[in-house]
């Protein structure tokens, strides 16, 4: 496979923790994800923008009203965008390992007028992890936030400062756990604060440790579809955030009729030669799903 990223991307990330990324997708792709996550949420339309500047912007429930975890019941663009080849491939790159495990994928569509969806400065290690980010940053993991629609200032682009801007601030990281509501640390990170905004296809990977904000939309009638993908190293107990059997009601089936072996490993399904399939197990998976080609399991079942 032909890396559509290059090593500076990934050296900026090990150091800055945080780096935008175009051209990972062609544009079939990008269209294809747009039309599914229309299809889910699109029967909402953006209405008049909700603007408040009054006092410090909240983290607030409506923000992530059309927030939900993939599998979802349209074509697998949506379902395995998360997924995709190149996104495999930079999160091994990035945490230096061949064994990535996602745990977490979600579409996510704002439209204007919903809330106001400004936010302060915060990381997301608080509901990704029970204690907090390692200095050694492999041991954490690495989130892909990705525009599916063009975002202009006006769409709510995430704004973020690097991990070597914030680490000019005095001990910002010590302060945050100590006290997060207090708004003079947002003043501190204020004057670092770079822009995600970006045409369709863009991505945006950052770290848990890195801090970020939502940013509102402010244009009449404007709407932003993004999908979030989170990798971690297989094995790696400390962070987590989405159980995927938990949601086995969803349709499954289109993610393990569509996905190779390499993307459902990412959900923890064994690969074809792994010890978990032996003839007992390769049947009844398929009993469970019956359109899912487990031809190399069987083949590779038989060699052994
Ligand atoms: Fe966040």
């Amino acid at each position: 496979m032909v890396k559509h990223y290059s090593n500076s991307d990934v050296e900026k990330w090990r150091n800055d923790g945080a780096v935008i990324i175009e051209g990972l997708f062609s544009p079939k792709e990008i269209q294809s994800v747009h039309k599914d996550i229309d299809k889910v949420f699109g029967y909402k339309k953006g209405g008049f923008p909700i603007i408040k500047n009054d006092g410090n912007p909240l983290t607030i429930e409506e923000q992530f009203l059309n927030f939900e975890n993939i599998p979802f019941d349209c074509s697998p663009a949506l379902n395995l965008i998360g997924v995709h080849p190149q996104l495999i491939s930079l999160a091994r790159d990035t945490l230096s390992t061949s064994d990535v495990r996602l745990y977490q994928s979600q579409a996510w569509a704002k439209f204007s007028g919903e809330t106001n969806f400004e936010q302060t400065f915060h990381c997301d290690y608080g509901n990704h992890t029970l204690t907090v980010p390692s200095k050694k940053i492999t041991q954490n993991s690495i989130t892909f936030l990705m525009y599916f629609s063009d975002v202009t200032e006006e769409h709510g682009p995430a704004h973020y400062v690097t991990r070597t801007d914030s680490a000019k601030i005095d001990k910002i990281s010590e302060k945050f756990i100590d006290n997060s509501s207090d708004v003079s640390l947002q003043k501190l990170l204020a004057p670092y604060e770079k822009t995600t905004a970006g045409i369709a296809g863009t991505v945006f990977a950052y770290g848990i440790d890195i801090f970020h904000r939502a940013t509102n939309i402010t244009k009449p009638g404007a709407y932003r579809f993004a999908v979030t993908s989170c990798f971690k190293k297989g094995k790696n107990d400390t962070i987590g955030y989405t159980a995927w059997p938990f949601h086995q009601q969803k349709p499954w089936n289109i993610i393990f009729e569509n996905a190779t072996p390499d993307q459902l490993s990412c959900f923890g399904v064994p690969m074809p030669g792994d010890p978990f399939w032996d003839n007992d197990t390769i049947r009844l998976a398929n009993l469970r799903y019956p359109a899912w080609d487990m031809a190399e399991y069987k083949m590779k079942r038989k060699l052994k």
